[in-house]
């Protein structure tokens, strides 16, 4: 299925408020095709969102788990009390940033890695 702009913005915007509501931090993007998301909350709700409804979403396909694990603190918790939707070079600068500062966490340099892409 071939995503217009509108259909994007419409999963940003209903996933920014669900996963605020559930507490649930991380960050969503989309650039050259494809969606990078971080996800981190309480473990059964995020399972849940991710084999009942993300998983069997339409909206996109070959899905890959890069990183999936235990954490006693979201990383992203401390960066925003919002679920981050990236649209800008900015955004995505401020938080690859933060994340170089958040070494301390190892994932946050697999993390960095992973959205190295997205900087083309
Ligand atoms: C790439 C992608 C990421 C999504 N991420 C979330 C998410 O983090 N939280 C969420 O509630 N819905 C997310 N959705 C939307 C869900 O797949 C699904 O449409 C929504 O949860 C349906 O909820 P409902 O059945 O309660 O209406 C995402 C959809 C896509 C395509």
């Amino acid at each position: 299925m071939e995503l217009k702009q509108k259909d994007i913005e419409e999963i940003f915007a209903y996933t920014q408020s669900q996963n605020n509501k559930k507490d649930i931090k991380g960050i969503l993007l989309y650039e050259f095709g494809n969606f990078f998301q971080v996800l981190e909350g309480n473990k059964k709700v995020i399972e849940d969102l991710y084999h009942n409804k993300i998983s069997t979403d339409t909206r996109h396909t070959d899905i890959q788990t890069l990183i999936n694990y235990d954490i006693k603190e979201p990383i992203f918790k401390e960066y925003n009390s919002d679920f981050n939707i990236v649209k800008t070079r900015a955004q995505l600068d401020s938080i690859r940033t933060y994340l170089k500062l958040n070494h301390h966490h190892h994932f946050s340099e697999n993390i960095q890695r992973l959205l190295n892409p997205f900087l083309l």
